[in-house]
């Protein structure tokens, strides 16, 4: 018998520290959470994302009365960004919440069909995209690649 361990680094800013060229892309989160529709949930989530060209796009949950249609604001983020420059590189995807019920304090991290969703676009374009999440308190929270969040991935290997 072996043991394989898998761990990752996440990298802890305060908010005065964050990298300069992710400056835009947190407001943008941050912004976006404002529209998003959550009349269900209450629960409201920011997303934006940065393409190698500089481009940012943002997107936020869409909620549904029938609940299963309810879109992750990463995923109406990422579609956004596909149909908006559809040739270009995703670099990072920024994530902002607010929760109705609590401070958030520690990362709000994305659901498993977003983590799949990311890896989809870190494979597409072969290279991976920093995940970057803000908490109430202003830190900053960033994941170098999804593959930390989402090891041994299913993907298009298997097919
Ligand atoms: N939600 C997201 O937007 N992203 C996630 O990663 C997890 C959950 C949304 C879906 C729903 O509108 C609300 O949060 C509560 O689950």
């Amino acid at each position: 018998m072996e043991e394989q361990v898998f761990s990752f680094k996440m990298k802890v800013y305060n908010g005065q520290e964050i990298p300069e060229e992710y400056i835009s892309l947190v407001n943008t989160a941050v912004a976006f959470k404002q529209i998003a529709y959550a009349p269900y949930s209450n629960f409201l989530v920011g997303a934006a994302v940065l393409t190698e060209a500089g481009n940012i796009v943002g997107g936020a949950n869409q909620e549904n009365a029938s609940y299963p249609l309810c879109m992750c604001g990463e995923r109406v983020a990422l579609y956004h960004c596909a149909m908006a420059h559809p040739s270009e590189k995703v670099v990072a995807v920024a994530i902002s919440v607010k929760s109705p019920s609590t401070e958030v304090l520690s990362p709000v991290m994305p659901c498993g069909a977003c983590r799949q969703v990311i890896q989809e676009y870190e494979n597409r374009f072969g290279s991976s995209i920093k995940i970057i999440i803000v908490t109430d308190d202003e830190k900053v929270w960033i994941i170098d690649t999804i593959k930390d969040i989402l090891p041994l991935g299913f993907d298009e290997r298997f097919l």
